[in-house]
């Protein structure tokens, strides 16, 4: 790789470019830079293996706290989904409870396919939590929550997450189409209220210009929640 100089400096050895009066040396790393460079690599692969803060343990940390209580949220139920314990419960009382109506495969029978990508009630996490917790009492869908309690539901909704859009034949897909948006990873931002569209300047009425931005802000939607049941 190296380059013929094209002169050599006392100080910083052989010049190889030169543009400008600006000059770029080529040298050898200093071994004891090149030595700290590759421990860090090597340390950095060994801990990334060996760290306790896996994902998988994030998720187990984060599941054992919301089948506890707390909001209802779209993230936190995605999040169970990926809890393995979880996920055996709510299948688990899926079999107990739910496949009389749902089909033994969730396939759907006097109640829908929970199998397809069509939501009667809508597919979003919380909208599946609602439906579950509350029911449709005109449409002969019980309303689980007084009767499984919260963390049960949760572990409900965390099993159907795992089957949702996987397709089982059966009843043939009934409302809506949903598509979940990517789901972010640990330690990625939420999603930020910057999904509400930014007042442009030609939007706002030249005097007010310093109100508008703010009104507009405080009056986006927070992350979709439901009050859980008692
Ligand atoms: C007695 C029959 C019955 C039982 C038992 C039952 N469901 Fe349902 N379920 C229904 C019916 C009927 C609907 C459709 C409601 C409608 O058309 O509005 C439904 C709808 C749903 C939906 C919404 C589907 C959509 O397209 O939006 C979900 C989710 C659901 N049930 C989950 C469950 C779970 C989980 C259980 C077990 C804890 C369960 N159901 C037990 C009858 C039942």
């Amino acid at each position: 790789m190296s380059e013929q100089p094209l002169k050599r400096d006392p100080i910083q050895g052989d010049i190889v470019h030169e543009y400008d009066g600006i000059e770029e040396a080529d040298n050898a790393l200093p071994v004891w830079w090149l030595a700290t460079f590759f421990i860090t690599v090597v340390f950095g692969l060994a801990y990334w293996r060996v760290s306790p803060s896996s994902r998988q343990e994030y998720v187990t940390e984060m599941a054992s706290r919301l089948s506890e209580g707390g909001e209802v949220t779209e993230e936190g139920l995605v999040m169970l989904s990926e809890d393995p314990a979880t996920v055996e419960l709510g299948q688990q009382t899926f079999h107990t409870n739910c496949v009389v109506c749902h089909g033994e495969h969730a396939e759907g029978n006097i109640g829908p396919n929970l199998t397809d990508d069509h939501w009667i009630h809508g597919g979003a996490a919380t909208h599946i939590y609602t439906t579950v917790n509350s029911g449709v009492a005109t449409a002969g869908m019980p309303q689980w929550g007084p009767v499984l309690g919260d963390r049960t539901v949760r572990a409900l909704v965390a099993y159907v997450l795992t089957i949702r859009d996987t397709n089982v034949a059966g009843r043939p897909p009934q409302g809506e189409l949903y598509v979940p948006a990517a789901t972010p990873a640990a330690g990625d931002a939420p999603p930020a209220a910057t999904d509400a569209p930014a007042p442009t300047a030609a939007e706002a009425p030249t005097t007010a210009a310093a109100e508008a931005p703010t009104a507009v802000v405080a009056a986006a939607p927070t992350a979709a929640t439901v009050t859980p049941s008692p």
